[in-house]
This record gives C-alpha cells, structure tokens and sequence, in this order.
C-alpha cells in the first residue's frame, strides 16, 4: 500500500525512499566545522531555493577553498552513513539542508558554533505546496482530497512531521547569535535585500553587482527555467508555482480559521509572530 512509503522514527514519519533509521543513529558521528552553513527549513517553505542562493553566494567568495557544489551541499537527513567519509573530505565551507527541528540536530553543530540559517513559510501556503507534492511524488502516498491532507498537516501525520512542532522547537532559539531567520515571503518581497542580508550574516563581503547577479538568478522563473538541469525528474514539483496566497484556491473559511488559531498558539508575541505576515 501507499503508507508502505513511509516508516516512523521517534514518532515521526519519513518517506522510506529518502530516509533511513541508520542515518539518524549516525548523525552524531559527523564531524561539524565552524565555517559550516546550516539551512534549516520545514519542507515546502524554501530549501531548493535558499540552497540555491547559498551555493551561489560561496561560490562567488575569493577565497573559498575551491571544490564544486556537489561536493560541498549536503541533505543532513538524506546522506547514508557510507556518504559520511565524502562528508568529512569534502571542502570547506561545507552547506547542510536539514528539515529537522532545533532539538533534533547533532550537538555538535552548536557546540562548533555553525551559521545556521533559519527560513520560514507561512503554514497556509506550506500545506498546500505540501499537498501537490505528496500528490505528484511516486515516493509519498497520494492523497484523495485537500480535506484529508489538511488533517494530515494539522495532526503532524506528514513526513518530517509537524509544521508547529518545527516552529516551536526553532522559536526558543531565534535570538541565537549564530541563527538568522528569514522569510519566504520577505525573500519574495525583496530578494535582493534578503541575499544581501544573507551574504552579511555568513560575514561575505560582496559587490553590489555579484549580490545583484545572485538575485536575479535566484528569481522563480529564473530557477523554473534551469530546473531540468538542476533537479531532473523532480523539476516540475519542486518548481511549481513559487508564489504567495497560492491557499486562497483550497483552504475554507473554517480551514482558514483554525490554521490562525494554531498558528498564533505557537507564535504569539515572538519575533516568529510578527514576522510571517500573509
Ligand atoms: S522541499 O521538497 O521541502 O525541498 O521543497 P522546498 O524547496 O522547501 O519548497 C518548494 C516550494 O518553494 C518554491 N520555490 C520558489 N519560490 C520562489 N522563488 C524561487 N526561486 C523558488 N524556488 C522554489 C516552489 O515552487 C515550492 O512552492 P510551491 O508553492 O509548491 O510552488
């Protein structure tokens, strides 16, 4: 069956095609660097394309070690333990997409102090990317309606598990001196300024212009045109429509209500809070 898909880890499910038991046992055994960039996102809210522009913004550093993304970006959760000896060669600095929440990740990546760069999604929109994604990914169950997804996303019965426990975990941690947080929909209003602010934070200090080139190619249509390329078979569901408001054309008055209400129970009066207006 479908449900076949996934397995449970601590309470929490993960597509079987992606994760494994033995990987999350092994995570403590990586080694962490202090020039590492952490980029922590809950699925759906932006990692491809946060990933993108960090990838970028390393590239363009004069004295980064050399080495090609490839070697340098890895999925902390989707590596096997067998990848963990590339891990430990590969060239500095090192980037690291995790889905995890805060109290999840190896202790070793704040003991070594590692930049973590923290993006958020409003959950509207997060769930609704979530629920074309389950539907059009061979690796996840499919879903037969919106109403059934929206429970799944409320409960945490998804992979990666709850939006809000994600939130709630990251939210006691956002005045850390080494977590920036940004947004998705700060990064659509102004991408420009939201790189920029990107580049300062790991302490890169670029031209305008490369900040700029940087920009315009991180764009939506700039991405969904290369994303062939890029991410093969999985283009056209991680590159669908990149916008905001897109849950206008599923939730219900109801749906709408609810999600608010769970949302400002995790968030109120946090910089979280104020933050992801939408
Ligand atoms: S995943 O599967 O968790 O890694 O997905 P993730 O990359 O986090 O999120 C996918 C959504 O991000 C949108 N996206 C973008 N939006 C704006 N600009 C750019 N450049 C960009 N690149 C990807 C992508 O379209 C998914 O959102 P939806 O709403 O489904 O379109």
């Amino acid at each position: 069956t479908s449900e076949e898909l996934l397995f449970s880890y601590k309470g929490v499910l993960y597509p079987i095609g992606l994760c494994s038991a033995e990987t999350f046992q092994a995570l403590d055994t990586i080694e962490f660097r202090h020039d590492d960039v952490f980029l922590a996102v809950y699925p759906k809210c932006g990692t491809n394309w946060i990933l993108h522009i960090l990838s970028d913004l390393i590239n363009a550093v004069p004295n980064n070690t050399g080495g090609s993304s490839k070697e340098r970006i890895y999925g902390l959760e989707f590596e096997t333990p067998e990848k963990f000896q590339k891990i430990k060669n590969a060239p500095s600095p090192r980037i690291f997409s995790t889905h995890l929440l805060y109290d999840d990740l190896p202790k070793a990546v704040f003991e070594n102090k590692v930049k973590i760069v923290l993006v958020f999604r409003n959950p509207k929109d997060a769930a609704v990317s979530y629920y074309h994604f389950y539907n059009n990914n061979p690796g996840l169950p499919d879903i037969s309606s919106w109403d059934e997804f929206f429970q799944k996303f409320m409960s945490g019965e998804v992979t990666w598990g709850s939006y809000y426990d994600h939130a709630l975990s990251w939210n006691k941690h956002m005045d850390e001196e080494n977590i920036m947080i940004i947004t998705y929909e700060e990064m659509k209003e102004n991408l420009h300024g939201g790189v920029k602010q990107i580049a300062d934070f790991l302490g890169f200090s670029l031209p305008e212009e490369k900040i700029q080139s940087i920009a315009e190619n991180a764009t939506f249509e700039s991405m969904s045109n290369k994303s062939q390329e890029t991410h093969g078979k999985f283009a056209p569901m991680l590159f669908r429509k990149g916008g905001i408001g897109d849950w206008k054309n599923l939730f219900t008055e109801a749906q709408s209500q609810k999600m608010d209400a769970k949302f400002e129970e995790c968030s109120a009066g946090t910089e979280l809070g104020a933050k992801l207006k939408y």
